[in-house]
């Protein structure tokens, strides 16, 4: 399973990532991947892979740093900036898009919009739906 992040800086897209692990039952702290570029979790039987790609600049990096092995069909993967490794990035089976929204009934809040684009992406979005 692949996810892709979109977002603006500061869209929510960590936020996102973090809210979704400890839903899972993750209880240890969930850090920003911005400099490490790749975060590993365990939860809920999963293993989970969080990258934040927005500091990503070469693509001889990528195999160095093993992430095409993280993409193994098993692995949950979470990418924010996934635009910044186009064409390394397996294709993702949803794409989720946050952006700001402030009204005065919800205050400082957060548009979210998912997309599922692969077989298993829509079996996700239709638990999302029920
Ligand atoms: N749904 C939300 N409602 C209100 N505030 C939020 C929400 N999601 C995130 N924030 C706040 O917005 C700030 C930035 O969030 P976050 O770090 O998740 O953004 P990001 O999209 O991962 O940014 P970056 O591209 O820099 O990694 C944080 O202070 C966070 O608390
Ligand atoms: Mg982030």
């Amino acid at each position: 399973m692949v996810i892709y992040l979109y977002g603006n800086l500061g869209a929510g897209k960590t936020t996102l990532v973090r809210a979704l692990l400890h839903a899972m039952g993750y209880s240890g702290r969930v850090k920003s991947p911005t400099y490490t570029l790749l975060e590993l979790y365990q939860a809920g039987g999963l293993h989970l892979r969080h990258f934040d790609l927005y500091r990503f600049h070469d693509a001889s990096e990528w195999d160095a740093a093993g992430f095409r092995d993280e993409f193994d069909g098993r692995n949950v993967c979470l990418v924010e900036w996934p635009e910044k490794a186009h064409g390394l990035v397996p294709q993702a089976d949803m794409e989720i898009t946050l952006a700001i929204s402030s009204t005065e009934i919800i205050g400082n809040g957060r548009n979210i919009e998912v997309l599922a684009i692969s077989q298993a992406g829509r079996e996700c979005l239709k638990i999302l739906q029920s």
